[in-house]
């Protein structure tokens, strides 16, 4: 450690920080614009100068940018004497040149790090009263608003989406007061991360077009800390409420998952919740559709069908609640309960599950991901299956340029100077994958193979990293040495897998690969992604999968009551419609899926903005997501309710009493492989200094009259009998001391700092964990007692198998029902080898048969794909299930498609 000196303090700092690290880890206040803790600094924008002395006998001291400095022992400094502050309030007072002070008007108002800055700096009175230069602006597409007027050319923007993304289609141009950040032309951002721009721009020029529609300013939203259910990543997330609606969502900081950053599916993918189209209020089938009904008559409905002699069985949930899932095994009985995924599904989550728990690995964290040295792709499109994963990679790829500047003697801080160093060299990242990912542009080699011929990829390179492991049952050539051998020489090697391909056979190989890496190096860590947000819970749960669960249908009527479940994106057609002829079918849902569409009693479930519940990511971290708003409170005729507490009512009883610190702690004693679930997040009865805490900022204006529009008389708030928090700007929230159990922060704020830029003030560090610890429970360790698996035989025949694609848009079932998510889906294709295609027949277009549906889809002919492989692409719009079924490919007839 070093010590420093501030205005006559001592402070003990990292001296691998720069003097604006440490005085912000320190909780001092120091204006800034250009560095990040995520992107390092470039000291663009001099604006966090201060005096440093070269001695206690120096009075006189000299300006520097403290972004620049490196914190070295015995530093003496000052940011409150009088020529630096004069110093940076020019600064601004610079930057205002152009800026057009359209605050008012502007969406970043009231969460803006310029606006912050200026008040910091004491910028009070615009100094310039010429005419200031315009720029004209760009459509970037359905997320992203862009006003370059009021920009400060902190080159931020351009060193996260190119540098730190990968963005190719975005940059600077023209030069000194004439900058302009954008794209060539204008058109839709194509990085996948862009919506970080919004948070990392310190300004208004990128602002979020989903919140525009429906505006509200910062502190007339309410928030609940929450977590993103776009994937099994787990990102912490911030959405904010307006009058039943979720208006936008930010970042919730988390040192070990997302960081500062999310994926825009997660960022944008929320407009499911806000569908007009939604079930609000119990229905119960009719001759001629749905009719509404109370929800004391649809839970008599309810029970009468239950108790009417047939078989019931309960199909569970991969993106409905832990809570939500026991409630339905309780209701049903175990043995009735299905895990809600097909077989196929079954078998690859047991398998990643039996890796995290039986093997020796460590599950990795983004921000071991982020630190690995040398990384083992198998199968696995991250991109689109857990992206937070995939811009982690990249980072991990760029480590190398780290590696570099450190032994040049350079911090890693200094940005350029990495960048400089670093140029094209990147610690080794090998990709075997089917088709193309986003990454492999930093991928040292990519490998276009099927699923088979990866797993005998890595079976293989297990056996050249230990001779005990099983080899390959074919020989597949001289990548495996080059792979075995940066895996070997790595500090952190890396292995990253998952369900992505379908293959069990891939998801073993992988753990092989890294069980051989750990007899030698206890740092190798592994990454497996999962189907959906709550996947790993649905394997602890140990169910029987959809088909096992459904077999007594085939002898008799039953009653089934599907939990958040669209059972369509998962049985055969023919399969989906046997069901229902012989069932009578419950859904709880928040939307109106196909399923629901046909079910005989609909219940209106709470989406994850109206409901508390905990979800088990990737890793095994169990994290508490909380109910941002009630939305009975703007219109009383809105029935939803948590799918548990519908459940807890069906059962009725003492079960109708009970609350979510009840339920998990039958979560607990029933299936001890939960234990710990209950520490997720502190129960309801937590309080601070007496208090409950507050959800919505405390500066919330018009709260009293918010409700006006439905009637004059605002109604008490609502009273969340389930955790600490209130619906309210009442209670406590940090008074400045950010001392709240990080996971009950529901936004970023802090006195001076409206904006995202106020997570520094709840980090141990700036950039490190949160004070407190970063949430979540881990539900699994790797118990050490799983040897090595034997690869089965590579298939035989000639026949085309299909593979499951995915996509970063498209494949998600609930952003897929956001609209502007739904603006950057593809439209539904098919991939062939060139040669096959040509083989075929086949031209733009091919008729293919799943489980005797026939489509037309557009063909992406491929030299690279395998060829006795038909990639089609998972939960697509207009292509039917079936990637696991059977399914042929054939030429479209001239009068076909087009
Ligand atoms: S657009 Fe925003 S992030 Fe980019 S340089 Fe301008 S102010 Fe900085
Ligand atoms: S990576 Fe997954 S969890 Fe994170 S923001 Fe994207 S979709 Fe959500
Ligand atoms: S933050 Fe230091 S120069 Fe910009």
């Amino acid at each position: 450690m070093a010590i420093i000196h501030v205005d006559g303090k001592q402070y003990e700092v990292d001296p691998a920080d720069n003097l604006l690290q440490a005085c912000l880890s320190r909780g001092l206040d120091l204006p800034y614009f250009c560095w990040h803790p995520a992107l390092g600094s470039v000291g663009a924008c001099r604006q966090c100068a201060v005096k440093i002395y070269r001695d206690e006998n120096d009075k006189v001291g000299r300006l520097v940018m403290a972004c620049m400095t490196p914190a070295a022992d015995n530093t003496r400094m000052s940011i409150g004497d009088a020529e630096s502050k004069e110093f940076r309030e020019g600064i601004i007072s610079l930057m205002m040149t152009n800026h057009p002070h359209d605050c008012p008007v502007c969406e970043e108002g009231g969460h803006c790090h310029l606006q912050d800055m200026t008040v910091m700096t004491g910028h009070y009175r615009r100094q310039y009263h010429f005419t200031k230069r315009t720029h004209l602006n760009q459509d970037l597409g359905p997320f992203i608003a862009h006003e370059m007027n009021r920009c400060i050319a902190c080159y931020r923007c351009v060193r996260f989406y190119n540098d730190y993304a990968g963005g190719t289609d975005f940059g600077a141009f023209g030069s000194a007061a004439n900058v302009y950040f954008g794209r060539v032309q204008g058109g839709t951002l194509q990085n996948y991360f862009s919506g970080n721009l919004t948070e990392v721009c310190p300004t208004g020029v990128f602002t979020d077009k989903t919140h525009s529609e429906r505006y509200a300013r910062k502190w007339d939203m309410q928030f609940a800390p929450s977590i993103c259910a776009g994937c099994a990543v787990g990102c912490n997330i911030s959405p904010g409420e307006r009058y039943g609606e979720v208006r936008r969502i930010e970042n919730r900081y988390h040192g070990e998952l997302n960081g500062y950053f999310l994926c825009d599916r997660g960022r944008f993918g929320y407009g499911y919740v806000n569908r007009k189209d939604r079930p609000r209020k119990p229905l119960a089938k009719q001759t001629d559709g749905f009719a509404t009904v109370d929800n004391a008559s649809a839970i008599t409905r309810i029970r009468q069908l239950l108790t009417s002699g047939k078989a019931v069985i309960g199909v569970g949930s991969a993106r409905a609640s832990v809570e939500a899932n026991f409630e339905l095994r309780e209701l049903v009985g175990a043995a009735a309960f299905s895990n809600g995924m097909t077989r196929g599904e079954t078998e690859l989550c047991r398998a990643v599950l039996d890796v995290l728990r039986e093997g020796s690995v460590e599950a990795a964290t983004i921000r071991a991901i982020d630190e690995a040295d040398a990384v083992f792709v198998l199968g696995e499109d991250v991109l689109a299956t857990a992206p937070r994963v995939a811009l982690a990679l990249r980072q991990a790829a760029r480590g190398k340029w780290f590696d570099m500047t450190r032994e040049k003697k350079v911090p890693d801080w200094q940005a350029e100077s990495a960048a400089d160093i670093g140029q094209h060299e990147f610690n080794p990242l090998f990709v075997a994958t089917p088709a193309p990912t986003g990454f492999d542009d930093v991928a040292k080699k990519t490998f276009r193979l099927a699923p088979d011929a990866i797993a005998q990829l890595g079976f293989a390179v297990a056996h050249a990293l230990d001779a005990s492991a099983p080899p390959a049952t074919f020989a597949p050539g001289d990548a495996v040495e080059t792979i075995a051998h940066a895996l070997r020489a790595a500090k952190r090697p890396l292995i990253v897998s998952g369900t992505g391909a379908g293959s069990v056979d891939v998801i073993r190989a992988a753990a092989n690969v890294a069980y051989a890496l750990r007899k030698a190096n206890p740092a190798v860590r592994i990454s497996l992604a999962v189907p959906e947000a709550n996947s790993l819970a649905m394997a602890l749960f140990d169910a029987r999968p959809l088909e096992d669960a459904l077999v007594p249908i085939e002898r008799a009527d039953a009653v089934v009551v599907v939990l958040e479940n669209d059972l369509e994106r998962r049985l055969p057609k023919p399969d989906f419609e046997r069901l229902l002829e012989r069932t009578k079918l419950i859904v709880l849902d928040h939307q109106m899926t196909p399923t629901a569409a046909r079910a005989d009693v609909v219940l209106p479930a709470a989406s994850f903005a109206e409901a508390t519940g905990t979800l088990v990511n990737m890793e095994g971290r169990a994290q508490r997501y909380f109910q941002n708003f009630d939305p009975a409170y703007y219109d009383r005729s809105i029935a939803t309710l948590e799918s548990w507490r519908w459940l807890c009512r069906i059962r009725g009883g003492d079960a109708e009493h009970e609350n979510l610190d009840d339920v998990l702690a039958d979560v607990e004693t029933t299936l001890p492989q939960f234990k710990g679930i209950v520490h997720a997040a502190p129960g309801a009865s937590f309080r601070m200094h007496g208090m409950g805490l507050a959800r919505a900022p405390h500066r919330q204006s018009g709260r009293t009259a918010a409700r006006a529009i439905v009637f004059v008389h605002e109604p008490k708030s609502t009273v969340d009998d389930d955790t600490a928090l209130n619906f309210s700007m009442e209670g406590y929230n940090g008074a400045g001391r950010d001392d709240r159990p990080p996971e009950l922060l529901p936004f970023a704020w802090a006195p001076g700092w409206n904006s995202p830029q106020a997570w520094n003030k709840f980090q141990t560090e700036v950039g490190g964990a949160l004070r407190g610890g970063d949430p979540g429970v881990h539900l699994l360790a790797p118990a050490g007692r799983a040897g090595y698996f034997s690869p089965t035989a590579p298939r035989r025949g000639d026949d085309l198998r299909p593979i499951p694609l995915h996509e970063h848009f498209g494949s998600e079932e609930l952003s897929n029902l956001a609209e502007p998510v739904r603006a950057r889906m593809p439209a539904p294709y098919v991939v062939l080898n060139s040669d096959a295609a040509r083989g075929l027949g086949i031209g733009d277009v091919a008729r293919v048969s799943i489980d005797g549906i026939d489509v037309h889809l557009a063909v992406r002919s491929r030299a690279d794909f395998p060829r006795d492989c038909v990639g089609l692409p998972v939960g697509l719009v207009g292509v039917p299930f079936g990637s696991t079924s059977r399914c042929t490919v054939a030429a479209a007839r001239a009068t076909e498609g087009g």
